[in-house]
């Protein structure tokens, strides 16, 4: 496990890089002023409100919030988790990212990585050579699968007999313990190895960067178990991957939507008729670590189900599990197979443009929700629509705050045949706009706007600060603080950088919005800054001053109490 990477190297990286440069090799940008706008990569849009600052080093939605640095944005656009993220960048700009040597090194797993990559080999391999590959091969062809896909999926072939790989990669004690790790082979009672795949077609498992986890394979006629997979092992959870998203994302890695099936079979036919953007489970119900996978990968997941009841029934709960993730700019759908029908089945019956006709006309999340609801009450009565509001409510409680949420809220008041509550104002009107502003952030509290300032333009951070300042009391002072601290220990951050440092989301969103604030052009930053610095302090010191001067009237003060007003009474301004 690498260790984790250090705080200057990614300060570095975000100095170095040029988000600009970063974003306009993504998405078309257009200079406007001093920054560069485009529609939103984030959400759809008609008229431009996404804008990338170069001085800020920062990117910002009006639209829909989405904001960040040049790291934030390939981990939003590209799908990438933050190591991921500083790699890709790192590389871009030509330099290596140094780790720093974990305390707490998690186990090796490269030896099992290393073990399952030579096993899928030796499964491929078999396919074309063994004596008994002719009836693989056979089977294969039978169910039209070609040469080309059987390769792109990496197919193979576990040949009769008990020990193939056992006698071939357990070549030591070492080795079988290995196969064992890996769940290649299982015990005996007696203790007694022997390999868990035989005479079955193979199915190599690959996680998304693209290394073998485990393998399902099906026998090669009727019988059961019809498929057997790897058991959990240290490398592979049933839970978490997909059969077949490493492959969809080789064909596109940015595919417009993933459609998710249950079989092996139903993902390597699909692909056989062009259809390449599909996904697995591994015979267990959608998770929901499953569809952060699968929202990283595109926006719009299709969930294909038979039409039977246990396809119904495996759809509700797929529904249930999506709620909570049904961030704004995600979307799900829901096909509904005929009765008996598998997309394998069914795209060889009536064809790939067929096929995409019914992907195309999948029922929405919502539909589909409230059609299922709608189907459990009598939505002509009262009574019965007083209960889809009963039942549709928790649900909708479970969506995340957002445009989606809202609008799934109004829907549900429009079927019950309520008058709904006053729309909120749409989140783009109460964003400040420069327009919009008359007196450009001069209305927002001082310390909120030393925050602007300073989010901004870090470089105010570099001056001696009013004497005294230190003890100033209000609100946000805390997050003003910790931020002079973080940029006098950064010397140079610029604003995309500091945004980041925060991992609490509230203050980050914050912090996004302070730094998109229109403050007018300022030539004197620095000044302000400081400005209301000295300003908040004086105030403060003159309400000290006023405290302890009408408390002597009143009773003696303390020796304290007289050296701190003697201290207040000197200083200038007070
Ligand atoms: P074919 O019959 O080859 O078309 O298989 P399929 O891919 O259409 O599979 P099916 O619809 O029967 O089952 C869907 C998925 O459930 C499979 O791809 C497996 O992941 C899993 N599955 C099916 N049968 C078994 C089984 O007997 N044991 C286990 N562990 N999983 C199974
Ligand atoms: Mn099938």
């Amino acid at each position: 496990m690498a260790g984790a990477i250090p705080q200057h190297f990614i300060d570095e990286l975000l100095a170095r890089a040029d988000i600009v440069d970063i974003i306009g090799r993504r998405v078309p940008l257009k200079k406007a002023g001093r920054e560069f706008q485009a529609c939103c990569p984030f959400h759809s849009e008609k008229t431009p409100s996404f804008t990338v600052s170069p001085s800020k080093q920062f990117y910002h939605c009006f639209g829909c919030g989405a904001h960040g640095s040049a790291l934030g944005f390939l981990m939003e656009y590209d799908r990438l988790n933050f190591p991921e993220a500083v790699e890709e960048l790192a590389s871009s700009l030509g330099l290596d990212v140094p780790r720093e040597a974990a305390f707490e090194q998690g186990p090796d797993h490269r030896p099992i990585y290393d073990m399952l990559e030579q096993a899928a080999r030796q499964f491929e391999h078999q396919l074309r050579q063994h004596a008994d590959a002719p009836r693989a091969v056979e089977y294969l062809r039978g169910r039209g699968v070609s040469g080309e896909i059987a390769g792109r999926f990496r197919l193979g072939y576990a040949p009769p007999g008990w020990d193939r790989l056992l006698t071939t990669l357990g070549t030591d004690e070492n080795r079988i313990r290995r196969l064992a790790d890996a769940g290649l082979i299982t015990e005996q009672e007696d203790g007694k190895p022997y390999d868990r795949l035989r005479d079955r077609i193979i199915f190599p498992i690959l996680d998304t960067r693209g290394r073998v986890v485990g393998f399902g394979g099906r026998l090669l006629g009727d019988g059961k178990p019809k498929y057997l997979n790897s058991p959990e092992t240290p490398v592979f959870h049933k839970g978490r991957e997909l059969y077949g998203l490493y492959e969809a994302r080789q064909a596109d890695a940015h595919p417009v939507r993933l459609l998710v099936v249950e079989g092996y079979m139903d993902v390597v036919a699909l692909a056989q008729f062009g259809v390449s953007n599909a996904v697995a489970t591994l015979g267990t119900a959608t998770t929901a670590d499953h569809l952060e996978k699968l929202y990283r990968a595109t926006p719009e997941v299709v969930f294909c189900f038979d039409g039977d009841r246990a396809g119904r029934e495996a759809a509700w709960k797929a529904l249930q599990t999506a709620l909570p993730l049904m961030r704004d700019g995600r979307q799900a759908r829901f096909l509904f197979l005929p009765d008996g029908e598998d997309p394998d089945s069914l795209i060889r019956t009536i064809g790939a443009d067929a096929f995409a006709e019914q992907v195309a006309a999948a029922k929405p999340l919502s539909t589909y929700l409230f059609d299922h609801l709608a189907g459990q009450v009598d939505t002509q009565s009262i009574d019965g629509r007083a209960r889809l509001g009963e039942l549709a409510r928790p649900l909708l409680d479970r969506l995340p705050q957002g445009v989606f949420r809202d609008m799934m809220q109004q829907a549900l008041y429009q079927r019950i045949g309520l008058n709904p509550p006053p729309a909120p104002a749409p989140q783009a009107a109460r964003m400040p706009r420069r327009s919009a502003a008359p007196r450009p952030g001069g209305s927002i509290p001082p310390i909120r706007r030393a925050v602007a300032l300073l989010v901004q333009h870090p470089e105010v951070a570099d001056q001696a600060l009013p004497s005294g300042w230190e003890r100033l009391e209000a609100n946000g002072i805390d997050l003003l603080r910790q931020m002079l601290d973080a940029v006098r220990a950064s010397p140079g951050i610029r604003s995309g950088a500091l945004v980041e440092r925060w991992e609490d989301p509230e203050t980050r969103r914050l912090l996004a919005r302070l730094a998109i604030l229109e403050l007018g052009i300022l030539d004197d930053a620095a000044e302000q800054f400081r400005g209301t610095l000295d300003r908040l302090t004086q105030e403060q010191r003159r309400e000290e001053c006023d405290a302890l001067l009408s408390k002597s009237r009143d009773a003696p003060l303390t020796s304290e109490e007289k050296q701190r007003l003697t201290e207040l009474l000197r200083a200038p301004g007070a």
